[in-house]
């Protein structure tokens, strides 16, 4: 028989799995040569998935804090071991697990990301640590910051009106989660690189579905797997920014672009503290990490706030009656003003409970960077690091009666340190909390000052893959005011 008989199509894609999968077969043979360290409790699972299979599922039926419950309770409450994603990872529970972790960046941990995002995200912020992290945060926050997005609050205003005049008035039933989709991307293309033409958006929006499907998937690059389209697609939209890279350039020089236009302009204007401009690469890259990091997530937040509004009719109208007490005294067409966010209390509060049951984001991880002990356990130089909204923010002893609806909890003080963490803590805490808290208020007080709305399947369900997402798109029906 001839070799090329032998190699079938299967054949090959076997024989490339197995190869690929040779270092995590490795990795598992070796997290099982502990026997001297006195490791947390829990299991690794199977070889090479671990549990990430189980781990999906309670994403999946969206309950992920039942994996995370089950375990604290046979294993320890404080902390246990598990393998996921190809790796033995320990889990960190509640708002203790949380402060270790935020607190100790940079001394016993330091922040990890999967290999399919760092493949992804190559240059940018992810990629980061130490010092390098710090300055390329700094330069990020200095257009992410309250200060700065300031200025940027009547374009999310007028772009947050005009979609909700194309894609929601005169509707009598909107499938919200795709719609919302919609919003998030109109608004990142128009304040990220001032991509406000209609095709042109809409052009880019499969690319960078393509994009968001394979940021967090098994990063084996061949053609049909989810990773291998994601990277297409990012290099389709990487090629994008390079030509209006090149053009803002000379727009810039020809006073013909304002340095404040966007945060493309900004990136190319402003140093970071070491008086060092970002590379090309870098500014895409970055910009990259942006749109997948502030997508997915707001999107999720506004759905499930809608959810929620549709629910409860008491809280809908207290929220209207905020908003309306805003707009009262304002002309048509007046734009939100900066003083307007801040009297946005109640829709804010309403906002963060809905950020406390149904967090978009599961938790993050960190890598541990020496042996170090935690709860008398030994946690091993390397083994990645994770902890989980869940399993704080569904804590009786820090929320009474943690799966009520309450927006009292956040008034005067608010919960405990470390207790909520729908944004992660520490020095690598989510880039994005403001510009998600303005994305978030506006769309929401377009939408309330509009319209009411009913929910088709009032207990529709929500799940995990990989951030919160409805099981059927939340479909309403609107009524005008
Ligand atoms: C409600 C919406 C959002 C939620 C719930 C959320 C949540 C998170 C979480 C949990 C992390 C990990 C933090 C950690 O490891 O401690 C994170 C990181 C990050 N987020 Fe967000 N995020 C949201 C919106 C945004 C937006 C709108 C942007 C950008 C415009 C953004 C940019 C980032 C960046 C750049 C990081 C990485 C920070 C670093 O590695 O230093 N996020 N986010």
């Amino acid at each position: 028989m001839e070799v090329t008989e032998l190699l079938t199509l299967p054949a090959v894609l076997t024989l490339l799995v197995f190869l690929l999968s040779l270092p995590l077969i490795t990795k598992f043979v070796k997290t099982r040569k502990y026997p001297n360290l006195n490791l947390p409790p829990g299991s690794l699972g199977w070889p090479v998935i671990g549990e990430t299979l189980r781990f999906l599922r309670s994403g999946h039926e969206g309950r992920p804090e039942l994996f995370i419950k089950e375990r604290m309770e046979k294993y320890d409450s404080r902390v246990f071991k598990t393998s996921m994603l190809g790796e033995p990872m320990v889990v960190f529970c509640g708002a203790a697990g949380n402060k270790f972790l935020f607190s100790n960046e940079n001394k016993d941990v330091q922040v990890w990301w999967p290999t399919s995002v760092r493949k992804l995200l190559r240059s940018s912020l992810v990629t980061k640590v130490g010092y390098d992290a710090k300055t390329m945060r700094k330069l990020l926050m200095s257009f992410l910051n309250p200060e700065a997005l300031k200025n940027y609050l009547a374009k999310m205003d007028s772009v947050a009106c005009c979609h909700i005049n194309t894609h929601w008035q005169g509707k009598e039933v909107v499938l919200v989660y795709p719609t919302v989709k919609q919003y998030a991307f109109e608004l990142a293309c128009c304040l990220f690189a001032s991509i406000e033409d209609p095709t042109q958006v809409s052009r880019l929006s499969p690319q960078f579905d393509e994009f968001l499907k394979g940021v967090i998937s098994f990063p084996i690059n061949l053609p049909g797997t989810r990773f291998h389209c994601a990277m297409k697609a990012a290099n389709a939209i990487r090629e994008l920014l390079k030509l209006i890279i090149k053009k803002r350039r000379v727009d810039l020089e020809e006073n013909k672009a304002s340095p404040t236009q966007d945060l493309l302009s900004h990136l190319l204007v402003t140093p970071d503290s070491s008086g060092r401009f970002l590379t090309e690469i870098e500014i895409i890259d970055n910009i990259l990490l942006l749109l997948f990091a502030g997508h997915d997530t707001s999107r999720s937040v506004i759905t499930s706030v809608i959810k929620y509004l549709g629910q409860m009719p008491h809280v809908y109208e207290q929220v209207l009656e905020e908003q309306l007490e805003i707009s009262k005294g304002k002309e048509a067409g007046q734009l939100l003003q900066w003083e307007d966010i801040q009297k946005m209390k109640y829709l804010w509060n309403v906002a963060s409970e809905v950020l406390r049951l149904s967090p978009p984001v599961t938790g993050s991880y960190r890598e541990a960077l020496n042996n170090f002990t935690y709860a008398n356990y030994t946690i091993p130089k390397g083994w990645k690091l994770t902890w989980s909204t869940g399993s704080s923010h569904k804590d009786p002893t820090l929320f009474p009666e943690p799966d009520n609806f309450d927006a009292s909890r956040f008034e005067g003080t608010g919960p405990a340190p470390f207790s909520y963490a729908p944004f992660g803590g520490g020095p690598r805490m989510c880039l994005g909390q403001e510009f998600a808290r303005l994305e978030i208020l506006v769309f929401m007080h377009n939408m309330v000052k509009r319209f009411k709305w009913e929910l088709f399947i009032p207990n529709e369900k929500f799940l995990y893959d990989p951030m919160l997402k409805p099981s059927k798109g939340l479909a309403i029906r609107l009524n005008s005011h």
